[in-house]
This record gives C-alpha cells, structure tokens and sequence, in this order.
C-alpha cells in the first residue's frame, strides 16, 4: 500500500480520483483546489453514455466550492491517469480563470501523487477573458 501524500491538496486529488466514473475513457481525473478561506473542495470526472454529457473533474470541485460559499481559488492541483501530466482542458481553463487570478497555481501530479508539472493559469490560458475584462467596457446604451 502506498502512504497519502503529505500535502493535503494533493492528497485530496489522489483520493478523489478513486472515485472517478469513467468507464468509456477509462482516464480517471480528480481535481482539488483550495479556496482563500483555506477550505479544500475535490471532484472526480463523472462521464455519461451521451458522451458530451460528461463533465470534468474541474467543474466538479468549482461547482461544490461554489455550493459552499466559495468565490476565490487559491491553488489547484489535477491528479491524471498515467505518468503524463493531465494539464486542464481548455475549457475548464477557463472555469478556473472565473473564481482564479493569473497567478493561480496548477499542480498536475500522476496517480501516486507525484509532481509532474507545474503551471500557472497565465500559462495555462495566456491573454485571459475574466470577469473583469467586461468591466472595462461602458454598458451600450441603445
Ligand atoms: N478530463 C477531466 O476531468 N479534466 C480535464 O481537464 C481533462 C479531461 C476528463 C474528461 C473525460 O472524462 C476524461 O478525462 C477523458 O477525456
């Protein structure tokens, strides 16, 4: 048996990555990010026999920080199938660049916890749409 990792958020993606429902990829994902309040919230990817229907182990964590109060992320780490990085798809870039700054760290580590990669959102998702790009714009007035 291998010991959990010793840091908490990577332990949080290693555990919840077990619990992942991907029997069509049969590539487990867990995310967990912590919030700026310290809490830790995870998610697995949930897939579905009408495949777009799935959804990915990002949305799931931001969706039940969310639905617990949470508005900031302050770390992230991605825990992937295999020993290459899972680097966060497109998508949930920018799911993460909604309640995260640019200098947001990712962390992708393999199954065991192991660091693969690290990345920050700007690199990740250089020259971002966030919310406070449509702020800088005055309303149309028609
Ligand atoms: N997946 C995630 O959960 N997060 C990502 O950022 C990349 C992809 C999932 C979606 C799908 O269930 C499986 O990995 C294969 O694409």
């Amino acid at each position: 048996m291998t010991a959990a990792p010793a840091d908490p958020l990577i332990a949080a993606a290693v555990a919840v990555r077990e619990r992942a429902y991907a029997p069509y990829s049969h590539f487990a994902v867990g995310a967990a990010l912590r919030c700026d309040d310290g809490r830790v919230f995870s998610g697995c990817n949930v897939e579905n026999a009408a495949y777009p229907e799935g959804i990915c182990a990002e949305g799931g964590a931001i969706a039940a920080m969310v639905a617990a109060g949470g508005r900031r992320i302050d770390e992230v780490v991605v825990c992937g199938t295999g020993p290459a990085p899972c680097a966060p798809c497109g998508g949930c870039r920018q799911k993460l660049r909604e309640f995260g700054e640019p200098d947001l760290r990712v962390r992708m580590v393999d199954p065991v916890g192991r660091v693969l990669l690290v990345r920050t959102l700007a690199e990740l998702l250089p020259d971002s749409f966030g919310p406070t790009t449509l702020l800088q714009t005055a309303p149309v007035v028609k």
